[in-house]
């Protein structure tokens, strides 16, 4: 799937500097633009393709000028003094290559935590210098956009990429990424929000039609950006690749540039993702500003249009002029000399500090933190070899990451290594063995290879070890990534899973021994029938490079939990009021071909959001129905008290007010949740809905923090769609202060007057 290289940069840097031509950075854009030949401004909305690129990049970008192995670059016009920008992966760390040919440096990056986990930390603080940690790497590795946060909703637990995006609820989403924005461009880089917007399944993600009521796409799916475009002005955004009600997103004018700019006021620029879309002219008449990698077939589109009028200059130029804004902004504009040398230590602590923080304890019967243990036996493949992150785009060239066998054992433990040797013979035979059976499939670089088989040990070694050590620590792992969903499959534990956890804790208990169970999974899965077998189960997401140092601090008690969950995990999978519309179970050469064709899921080319904005708890919390863990759950080592509630609503902010007191007996923080319920009105509501949310800082045993939480006045409204108009209902609004979305501690009251917001009548169902 090689593109054709417009001009080679080469070349164009050899075409005659003529002096009098306007230069970017010294005269106006204006007149830059004004100097501009057509052909050149069709040229520069688009990307400079995928030639030169390694074999593994027909799809996911990577290109080899500049700063190897990042996904794209802008087009260069020397003779005005434009240069070519660089884009670069995101959102876990930067993703460049890390080594390069003739070349003894290395580039690796630092994986930080997967987005689940970092929207886990309920603390945007923690978010925000992450990003600033991040996007030091951006600069000093010479790329000047960094294509993240992503903060597509969790509509469903199977979406591959559910790890890169942070929520079910669109608060925590558009808070984390804010947070995440804000963190990142302090280092005068750009980020990419994407993907704008509904790209909530991989299965046929580059031809799938959303359908989604105007409601449900305000309220839930757009909210986020929303939240993110106003609160962190970033500089770009990313359209997404699905289609809206009918219209690929990056032709959609009502989209890209009604909502987003005329609605929420965004100034900067929208690129398409990665040959998004199908019509080069529409997405520049849509106010899509930049077409990546960019493509022969693009440039002819835009030409054309213009020879037949469906695309005036005009409109050409406004895309134009944003993107000389952004090049003109950018590090290599400004004539950086980067360093190549970012501060990895640094920020090895970085991210393994921020893991402690999006854990999320999910059963403790006194088992943790540990106490008293020197001998630890470790079970599942996955301890030996733990996940730092996911698959495809959101993948980082790290230099190493720490298994859970080596977070222990840095941590002083003895640990029995006796099966390290076969464990990691036994992962790396199957999983060639699972590469053997790609062929020449061009996406075989980027499946998530599956988990390895369980090993069992004999009944012999199980009471030998736990004669022989103090407490068992079994990990269960999950991949996933770009391209592909998850299957049934991958949610449930298998039965080798299954048997190991049975035999491991029946011969450890037997000895009167603990068992704790860790989660290295970077979406949700079936706890609900095994949960009660441990006797502790810790959710460590996919934790970043120093996954098994995190794992351990957490294990020992340095920090205690305070991550809490950021999506409901159901009972069971088909609980999910998305699971009526959602691919389950579809094969990947559904997403190949575009076709529909031996597959058993449901249509694939049409995805009909039937539950509107019944997503998550607000689905669950209608229908009052069991799940294993709420949205917003989390356990900890010491207990917080809630008291003193007070709101108030001044027409414009809504100020809620708590004590948070530790009542336990180790110091901790507490992630603090407000939720309202409105009055009855006109329109349907949900049971709750979170509005704002806050962290306490490190409380000491006996402590407390009064927390302010405040939201605009305005956020109380729900989409009319027969008016157009967000809609605030005059009356008594219950503002509710949970430990979680099931675990309300405290409730207070407050007036709301009547008020209407008209929105322009679009994105409308077909
Ligand atoms: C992904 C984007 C990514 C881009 C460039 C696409 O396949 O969907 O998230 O930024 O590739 O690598």
């Amino acid at each position: 799937m090689k593109r054709l290289l417009l001009i080679p940069a080469a070349l164009l840097s050899l075409i005659a500097c003529n002096n009098a031509d306007p230069q970017l950075g010294k005269a106006s854009i204006d007149q830059v633009l004004k100097a501009m030949t057509l052909e050149e401004k069709a040229h520069f909305v688009i990307g400079m393709g995928m030639a030169g690129s390694d074999g593994n990049s027909a799809v996911v970008g990577a290109t080899q000028d500049i700063v190897p192995g990042a996904a794209g670059t802008t087009y260069p016009i020397p003779r005005l003094g434009i240069p070519s920008i660089v884009l670069a992966d995101g959102p876990a760390g930067l993703r460049i290559n890390p080594t390069r040919p003739d070349d003894p440096n290395t580039y690796y990056c630092t994986h930080f935590p997967i987005g689940t986990l970092l929207s886990s930390t309920w603390n945007q603080e923690l978010v925000e210098s992450v990003g600033t940690a991040m996007g030091e790497e951006v600069h000093e590795y010479g790329a000047d956009v960094y294509l993240a946060p992503a903060l597509n909703i969790h509509r469903h637990p199977l979406n591959g990429r559910n790890f890169e995006y942070y929520s079910e609820d669109p608060v925590v989403a558009g808070k984390t990424a804010a947070a995440y924005v804000r963190g990142v461009q302090k280092n005068d880089v750009g980020t990419s929000v994407k993907h704008f917007a509904y790209n909530n399944q991989e299965t046929n993600r580059t031809g799938n039609n959303a359908v989604i009521s105007p409601r449900a796409q305000r309220e839930i799916y757009l909210k986020g950006f929303e939240i993110t475009v106003k609160e962190a002005d970033p500089w770009t955004i990313m359209s997404s690749y699905n289609k809206i009600n009918g219209t690929y997103t990056s032709q959609s004018k009502d989209l890209i540039t009604t909502v987003l700019r005329d609605e929420w006021g965004f100034k900067g620029l929208v690129m398409t993702d990665w040959f998004g879309g199908d019509n080069g002219a529409e997405q520049m008449a849509a106010g899509n500003d930049m077409l990546q990698p960019g493509t022969a077939l693009q440039y002819e589109q835009i030409m054309n249009a213009i020879q037949d009028g469906s695309l005036t200059e005009a409109q050409l130029d406004i895309c134009v002029k944003r993107c000389l804004e952004l090049v003109a902004r950018s590090p290599k504009a400004k004539g950086y000399a980067y360093s190549n040398k970012p501060d990895l230590k640094a920020h090895a602590t970085v991210t393994r500090q921020s893991a402690l923080e999006g854990m999320v304890l999910l059963e403790n019967k006194g088992v943790l933190p540990l106490k008293d243990v020197k001998n630890v036996a470790v079970f599942g493949c996955t301890s030996y070899d733990f996940i730092a992150g996911g698959t495809g785009s959101g993948n980082v060239n790290r230099a190493y990451t720490v298994s859970l066998l080596d977070g222990l054992k840095n941590a002083g433990f003895q640990v029995d290594e006796s099966k390290k040797d076969a464990v990691l013979k036994h992962i790396a035979d199957e999983e060639a063995a699972f590469k053997a059976t790609l062929g020449d499939n061009s996406l075989a670089a980027f499946y998530p290879v599956p988990r390895p088989s369980e090993l069992q040990p004999t009944a012999a070694e199980l009471t030998a070890s736990a004669r022989a050590n103090d407490v068992a620590i079994i990990t269960f792992g999950r991949n996933s990534g770009e391209f592909f969903d998850r299957t049934s499959a991958d949610f449930h534990l298998n039965a080798g899973e299954r048997k190991l956890l049975e035999s491991v804790t029946k011969a450890f208990h037997a000895a009167g021994k603990k068992v704790v169970v860790v989660l290295n999974i970077g979406g949700v899965i079936e706890t609900a029938s095994w949960k009660n077998i441990p006797d502790a189960v810790l959710l460590a997401w996919q934790a970043g490079q120093e996954g098994g140092n995190s794992v351990t601090d957490i294990l020992t008690g340095v920090e205690s939990p305070s991550g809490k969950l950021p999506m409901t995990f159901p009972v069971n999978l088909m609980d999910a009021a998305s699971s009526r519309n959602f691919p389950i179970d579809a094969t990947n050469e559904v997403y190949f071909m575009n076709r529909r064709e031996n597959t058993n899921e449901k249509d694939v080319d049409v995805t009909k959001y039937e539950e509107g904005i019944y997503v998550g708890y607000r689905w669950f919390d209608k229908q009052n129905m069991a799940v294993s863990y709420p949205f917003g759950f989390g356990l900890s080592y010491t207990s917080f008290e809630y008291s003193e509630p007070t709101v108030a609503n001044d027409g414009k902010t809504v100020t809620a007010t708590i004590r948070v007191k530790n009542t336990g007996s180790v110091a901790g923080k507490e992630a603090v949740q407000l939720y309202v319920s409105a009055p009855a009105g006109t329109l349907d509501k949900p049971v709750k809905e979170l509005k704002a949310y806050g962290k306490t800082a490190r409380l000491a045993p006996g402590e407390s923090q009064m927390l302010t939480l405040s939201f605009p006045t305005s956020e109380l409204a729900s989409f009319d769609e027969s008016k157009s108009a967000w809609v605030v209902d005059e009356g008594t609004y219950t503002f509710l202060f949970g430990a979680s979305s099931r675990d309300i501690r405290c409730t207070a009251t407050a007036q709301a007057a009547a008020s209407e917001l008209p929105a322009h009548r679009v994105l409308l169902m077909q």
